[in-house]
């Protein structure tokens, strides 16, 4: 039977990288997948149809994670199509490379509300139709534990992730509910589009211990083993996805 059979998930930010990468390795496992999206319309619509065209099953719905009111939105709308979920993949993020002197508040603060506070939300307005033994994998960063980049905003919101897996995993183990992160590295997406270019890939391959430049598809892999029973035991982690990245 496939790995995902019968189970439902959401996943942020799955109209493109890695969190369109994450959606279709969990539609392949079996799951019914929930294609967020915030401007990516025709992105999120093309994730579904892809789902759809080999045989899954798949909805896509829009929320803006960066509005205060963005993860209730979202939640709402995942309410009234299932009662139960069985994986949260809360993917979606920005970042804003400046350096210190150049960080604007607004700047700070929309990364802090997409990273972190929408994260934090979602999980709360999702708790009355998570599962048992249900997996919540959020997305954290190569950022959160090395200086790569300037890239200190960005790289706080992160280190919020790797906290609060551990005080979500541990608060919600009573319920069989498990919470990890994956901690990527440099990641050829739209985020990420130094990494095409040839000073960028070689910045990337001199603080990497894999000789390639990673792509949605290796991240998405470790997100569906956390999200799979193959990692029943694994909760309040941080998993490195990133190549052996500032060893
Ligand atoms: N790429 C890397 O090198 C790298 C490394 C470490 C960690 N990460 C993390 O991995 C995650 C995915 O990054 P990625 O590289 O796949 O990024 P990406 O290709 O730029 O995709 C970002 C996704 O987030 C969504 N999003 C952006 N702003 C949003 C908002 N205000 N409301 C709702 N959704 C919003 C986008 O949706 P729309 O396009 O539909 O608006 C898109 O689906 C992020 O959390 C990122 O921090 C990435």
């Amino acid at each position: 039977m496939a790995k995902f059979s019968g189970k439902t998930a959401l996943v942020t930010g799955a109209s493109r990288g890695i969190g369109r990468a994450a959606a279709l390795a969990l539609a392949e496992g079996g799951a019914k997948v929930f294609v967020h999206y915030s401007q990516g319309v025709d992105e999120a619509e093309a994730v579904v149809n892809e789902i759809r065209s080999k045989g899954g099953e798949a909805e896509k719905f829009k929320a803006d994670l960066s509005a205060a009111n963005g993860p209730h939105e979202l939640a709402e709308q995942v309410k009234k199509a299932t009662s139960k979920l069985d994986i949260l993949v809360a993917n979606a993020g920005i970042s804003k490379a400046a350096s210190i002197e150049e960080t604007r508040v607004e700047d700070f603060d929309r990364q802090f509300a997409v990273n972190v506070r929408a994260p934090f939300f979602l999980v709360q307005q999702l708790l009355p139709i998570l599962s048992d033994a249900s997996s919540v994998v959020l997305v954290s960063s190569l950022a959160a534990r090395a200086a790569v980049g300037t890239l200190s905003a960005y790289a706080a919101t992160k280190g919020a992730i790797d906290t609060l897996v551990k005080h979500f995993a541990s608060a919600l183990g009573e319920r069989g509910i498990r919470v990890n992160a994956v901690a990527p590295g440099v990641v050829a997406t739209d985020m990420s589009s130094f990494a095409k270019t040839d000073a960028g890939k070689d910045f990337t391959l001199s603080i990497q211990a894999m000789k390639r430049v990673a792509q949605p598809t290796d991240i998405a892999g470790a997100i569906a083993f956390l999200a799979s029973d193959d990692a029943q035991w694994v909760t309040g982690d941080t998993l490195r996805v990133d190549g052996g990245s500032k060893l």
